[in-house]
């Protein structure tokens, strides 16, 4: 063959080739095509193997054409696998494509316990008349829960609290509170009247768990102390916390009763927010007993350091528990402790 018919026969393989890798259709085609046009086999490398046997100025000649036929196999090639490349690149991105319009998915919605709703119902309506809210221990001294609440280790009063002591090396005074109410000696303690504090806590006593009484449950107590206050400062006071909590129309009424830690006493009784007093199933004869109150003992002022003569002051203690099962028609303490969560998932995100 002369270098003539090479030339042409060249012109024709390297058409040949450019138009197989074109036509391609995936990159496994692509990687065939490529053996088929640049392997051992393939026609224009056979022409390369045969330049030897030419003159040397055709040789040259047709190395060149040799040269210029691969360089456009492979710039085929690369123009070819970019294209495939990218078409596969498109098709990815579509099927990850996101559909932000779609719904999201709903994770199951936590909820705070309505004990805890309850007490925090109970307590915000204090702090928006400017109480301060106040923690204390739940393990406690005979002195702040008993003695310095004018309770001495043999008044009648202690019985009315069965009281879970707390075993402990070398001490014989230590006992889970069974009320909040040593935050009121621990508030003068620590403050300087005029005093307004709310303390909500979890409090204890040796109870038999029953429909209507726990060993453990929870208290909100109130104190003040002040310049000038009077029984009327704290009817007025619960009058509007039982207005936000049970209605705009509630009355309040107070009945005398007895705590050691406070003098006069009184039980406080909401008018019932279901029949509007008239006596219900709930309340009975029209009034609900939320709460016991009273102005503070002059014992007690003193023993937090505070003088009687200058100041005095107001105090209750109310059951949260009570408060929320009023609220709710809730029948049985124990549905609070239980976590089933049938009981508790009707009170998903409400405030009580
Ligand atoms: N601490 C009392 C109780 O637990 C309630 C109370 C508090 C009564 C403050 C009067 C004043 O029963």
């Amino acid at each position: 063959m002369d270098a003539e018919e090479i030339l042409t026969g060249l012109g024709e393989e390297r058409a040949r080739a450019v138009a197989l890798v074109a036509e391609a259709a995936t990159l496994d085609d692509l990687r065939e095509a490529e053996v088929r046009v640049l392997g051992r086999k393939a026609a224009v490398p056979r022409i390369q193997r045969s330049l030897g046997d030419l003159a040397p100025d055709e040789r040259r000649e047709v190395g060149r054409a040799v040269n210029e036929a691969f360089e456009a196999i492979r710039a085929a090639l690369e123009a070819r696998r970019s294209e495939l490349e990218g078409a596969r690149e498109a098709e990815f991105a579509e099927s990850d494509r996101i559909d932000v319009t779609l719904p999201g998915r709903r994770l199951p919605e936590g909820s705070l316990h309505v004990l805890t709703q309850t007490e925090r119902l109970i307590v915000d309506t204090f702090t928006a008349l400017g109480y301060r809210v106040l923690e204390g221990p739940e393990i406690e001294t005979d002195w702040y829960n008993f003695e310095a609440l004018n309770i001495p280790p043999d008044h009648p009063a202690r019985t009315m609290q069965d009281t879970l002591y707390v075993e402990w090396p070398g001490r014989s005074d230590l006992l889970l509170r069974t009320q909040t109410s040593p935050m009121q000696i621990k508030a003068m303690e620590t403050s300087e009247p005029p005093i307004y504090v709310v303390v909500p806590g979890r409090t204890y006593r040796h109870d038999t768990l029953d429909p209507t009484h726990s060993p453990v449950f929870h208290q909100v107590e109130g104190f003040a102390v002040d310049q000038g206050l009077s029984l009327a400062d704290m009817k007025g006071t619960l009058e509007e916390w039982a207005k936000a909590i049970f209605g705009p129309d509630q009355v309040v009424r107070l009945r005398p009763s007895f705590f050691p830690f406070v003098e006069p006493g009184a039980e406080v009784d909401v008018s019932c927010f279901s029949c509007g007093g008239s006596g219900c199933r709930i309340c009975g004869n029209g009034w609900l007993e939320i709460m016991g109150a009273g102005m503070v003992h002059p014992k007690v002022l003193e023993n937090g350091g505070i003088d009687p003569e200058r100041y005095t002051g107001y105090a209750w203690g109310m059951g949260v528990e009570r408060i929320a099962m009023l609220r709710h028609d809730i029948p049985d303490i124990r549905l609070f402790y239980e976590g089933d969560v049938r009981f508790l998932e009707q009170f998903v995100g409400g405030s009580a």
